[in-house]
């Protein structure tokens, strides 16, 4: 029975994204009390604050993310940094009142990119962690390359070794949720 609810986001938009990927590799290795949906950033605008009312794709995401017990953050790694899509949804949920959306949420990170795995863009997303007080699991850090042969041409993680380490990232994501609940 599914008691845990996660939910994955990616920073990229790409229809076959690796980070994408790595979602879906996560939702078929969970443990068996937990669920995970991927949220979908490709209507999502830019955070500005001089809109007064949220648009109807924010409200959805946001509602997404309200009802997750943990997130799993696929950190795309754009120019040695985490990738617009997924800080400006963070950035968005950032703002709602006394930041319940996503204050003392538990937070697993991955990400597959270009030679470090996306290593640079995920310290950085762990910074914008520490400033929304979310909880980002130390350990197991998973640093996979799009390019090494890792991913089918739809961005399915095919590696054995990388699928074992998202699953072992799962299975502790799931344990703090469960732990502090
Ligand atoms: C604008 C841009 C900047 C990039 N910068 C980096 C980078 O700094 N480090 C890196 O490892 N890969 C970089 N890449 C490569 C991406 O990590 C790679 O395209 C990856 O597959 C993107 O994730 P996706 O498959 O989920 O779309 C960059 C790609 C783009 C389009």
């Amino acid at each position: 029975m599914v008691s845990i609810k996660l939910l994955g986001i990616a920073g990229s938009l790409r229809k076959a994204s690796t980070n994408r990927g790595l979602l879906r590799a996560a939702q078929a290795n969970l443990p068996d009390n937990a669920g995970l949906e991927i949220a979908d950033l490709t209507d999502i605008p830019f955070y500005n604050q001089d809109i007064t009312e949220k648009p109807a794709s924010v409200n959805r995401v946001l509602a997404q993310i309200g009802a997750a017990d943990g997130l799993v953050l696929a950190s795309t790694e754009y120019n040695y940094s985490l990738a617009p899509a997924l800080k400006n949804i963070l950035d968005w949920a950032s703002r709602e009142p006394n930041n319940a959306l996503l204050a003392r949420k538990p937070v697993a990170i991955l990400g597959a990119g270009g030679g470090m795995g996306t290593s640079r863009a995920q310290y950085h997303l762990r910074q914008v962690c520490v400033f929304l007080d979310m909880w980002p699991l130390n350990k197991p850090e998973v640093f996979a390359s799009a390019f090494a042969g890792g991913f089918d041409a739809d961005g399915n993680l095919i590696d054995e070794k990388l699928t074992g380490q998202v699953r072992e990232l799962m299975r502790a994501l799931v344990a703090v949720v469960a732990a502090h609940r």
